[in-house]
């Protein structure tokens, strides 16, 4: 039996075998027989396999009997190799397999490094095209809170991906084709102001988001100025040179300070093709859809019906439709959501695309998903892996969504300065005698650290509350507390005078005691964890392993010496502390958190 990166896999596939080649199974049994391994409780067993009991309730037979002789017959025929696992059964018909220490040593030495792991992963998805689309942004708006969500789920699960073998293209489909440069030309004309003047992009934008907001109550007041900036729209729109050329300085602004953003937070985008990339593409969706009769004409609109969505209008009679192209013949974002689904699959010729929004956004993407599907289905080409991920709420510490004191949203620089302020605090109080230099680049990483943590170990889909003391507070599940287990074990190197990059670290050792082979049964259950988080791209699955991971650690490192006047016990403790260190920062790397040497 060979020891893979996921024991999962040889579990299933020794299981299978004996369904398979056993002459009594294979004759009682004919159809494909599913083991449905799963990760155990660990107070029992590292793995559970509970196929037996429907097979048996399906054949009327008595569940624990057949668990009996399929334990049995597992053993007998050496599909499972007695000297790396411990086989029993267990409840009403599950059998449960322990990793012996053969095993665990064996795993460890064979992942050893970060290369080895991804090694492993990134033969799971293959090289697929992937395209995910964030953190796809309005323009024209300041960054605020409510942009953090985009940029650290979608970072991560690019990450994720990548590490698991995707070929990912991150395409950032800004909101720039909106009926509020209307009133942004009408008011810059209005006041006089030149686009040319802008100079610093973050100030110009701040500038863009009051001057909008002065426009719309102006519009209010004076309804002849609504007339006003729906002729500088559609001007803009016919592609008018001066309100073209103010729009684009609007844009260029507005994507110099997101990227300023982007720095900060470690996001990388590749392209940014926004709404306005396809205003020459919509016709074809129009065209394609219309004359294969998915969608119709309804009171001067183009629509799409999708019946088998289930909620109903107000008249009760009918779903929503999907409503790709204004009666005034104007496209909207559903036209041009359809254009970049053509676009993706052509151009980039994506087999996969991951769409980032909150919760919000659910209807319209299960509408364009149907649509694409039938669409894509009549025109007789191949349908890509559609997925929208979506998100909740961030809560203030009175539960309702987060707001400052005045009522307004915040802005995402200040949220991130005074992240990495308070952070600051705390680094020098815990370690007043490093450099300044240190301090500052600490105190960075801890502070973005911690905003991106809470905002991955809540379950995406849930709201959660933002609490500064808590995601800054060294205990409990924290990106300070994880960074901190990194920060001991090099300085466990430090005393020990050895490279974490030493080469002996590789090697083969075996683990012994009870708290060595309770992180080694902890550690092997990074690749499980791993293909978890990417089943529903749902980060907390790592960030929830990461700090259980630190806590076995700690656990072992508070029980057994680690540092030993003995050479050989030594090695292998450190070996182990070698093996912590790697899963925890590559787990980090995948949440997009930095960590640091000490701190
Ligand atoms: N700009 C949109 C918003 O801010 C999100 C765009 C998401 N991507 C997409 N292809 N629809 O709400």
């Amino acid at each position: 039996m060979d020891i893979s990166f996921n024991p999962i896999q040889s579990i299933d596939k020794a299981m299978r075998l004996l369904f398979k080649n056993d002459a009594e199974l294979s004759q009682q049994f004919t159809n494909s027989f599913d083991p449905i391994i799963r990760a155990a409780d660990p107070k029992f067993a590292d793995f559970q396999a509970n196929g037996i009991l429907p097979l048996a309730k399906k054949n009327r037979l008595n569940p624990v009997q057949l668990a009996n002789d399929v334990c049995k017959k597992l053993l007998d025929s050496q599909a499972i190799d007695s000297s790396l696992f411990e086989i029993s059964v267990a409840g009403p018909g599950f059998i449960n397999f322990k990793l012996k220490a053969a095993y665990l040593s064996r795993w460890l030495e064979n992942f050893s490094s970060t290369k080895a792991i991804q090694q492993e992963t990134s033969q799971w998805l293959n090289k697929e095209v992937t395209v995910i689309d964030f953190p796809s942004a309005n323009t024209a708006k300041q960054a605020h809170i409510g942009h953090l969500r985009p940029m650290v789920i979608g970072e991560s699960i690019a990450r994720i991906l990548e590490f698991s073998g995707a070929s990912i293209i991150r395409d950032n489909h800004i909101g720039d084709w909106g009926t509020n440069f209307g009133t942004l030309i009408m008011i810059l004309k209005e006041k006089g102001i030149h686009v040319t003047d802008f100079t610093n992009p973050a100030e110009a934008l701040e500038l863009i988001d009051s001057l909008y907001k002065e426009g719309t109550k102006l519009e209010n007041n004076n309804p002849e100025l609504r007339n006003v900036s729906r002729n500088e729209l559609l001007k803009l729109q016919n592609g008018d040179t001066e309100n073209t050329y103010i729009w684009q300085s609007i844009i260029d602004v507005s994507n110099q300070a997101f990227e300023k953003l982007f720095e900060q937070l470690d996001v990388k985008i590749d392209y940014t093709l926004g709404e306005s990339f396809y205003k020459d593409k919509v016709s074809r969706v129009y065209d394609e859809l219309s004359s294969l009769e998915i969608a119709e004409e309804s009171d001067g609109a183009l629509v799409v019906w999708h019946n088998e969505i289930k909620k109903f209008a107000k008249d009760n009679k009918r779903p929503f439709p999907f409503n790709i192209r204004k009666k005034d013949g104007a496209s909207n974002y559903a036209s041009t959501d359809l254009a970049t689904i053509l676009y993706r699959i052509e151009h980039f010729k994506a087999k996969s695309v991951i769409y980032l929004t909150d919760s919000r956004q659910q209807d319209h993407f299960e509408q364009l998903f149907l649509t694409t599907k039938k669409w894509f289905q009549k025109k007789d080409y191949p349908l890509p892996k559609l997925k929208h991920v979506w998100w909740g709420t961030i809560l203030g510490i009175d539960n309702k969504p987060i707001k400052t004191k005045s009522g307004e949203s915040i802005k995402l620089q200040s949220l991130l300065d005074e992240a990495i302020e308070r952070a600051l605090k705390v680094v020098r109080e815990k370690n007043p005698e490093l450099p300044l230099d240190e301090q500052n680049e600490i105190a960075k990483a801890v502070g973005i650290g911690a905003l991106k943590y809470v905002d991955l170990s809540s379950n995406r889909t849930q709201d959660y509350v933002f609490d500064w003391d808590r995601m800054l507070s060294f205990d409990g599940n924290t990106a300070p507390y994880l960074l901190y287990v990194i920060a001991r074990i090099n300085s466990i190197f430090r005393k020990a005078e050895l490279n974490l990059s030493d080469s002996s670290l590789s090697n083969y050792f075996e683990v012994q005691s009870l708290y060595e082979i309770q992180l080694a049964r902890k550690l092997i259950q990074f690749p499980i964890t791993l293909n978890q988080t990417l089943s529903d791209l749902r980060p907390h699955f790592l960030s929830t392993y990461l700090f259980d991971l630190a806590g076995v650690f700690n656990n072992f490192y508070n029980n057994e010496k680690v540092i030993d006047s003995n050479p050989s016990i030594q090695q292998r403790r450190l070996s182990l502390c070698h093996r912590t260190h790697t899963v925890l920062s590559t787990g980090l790397k995948l949440l997009g958190i930095t960590t640091v040497e000490r701190m």
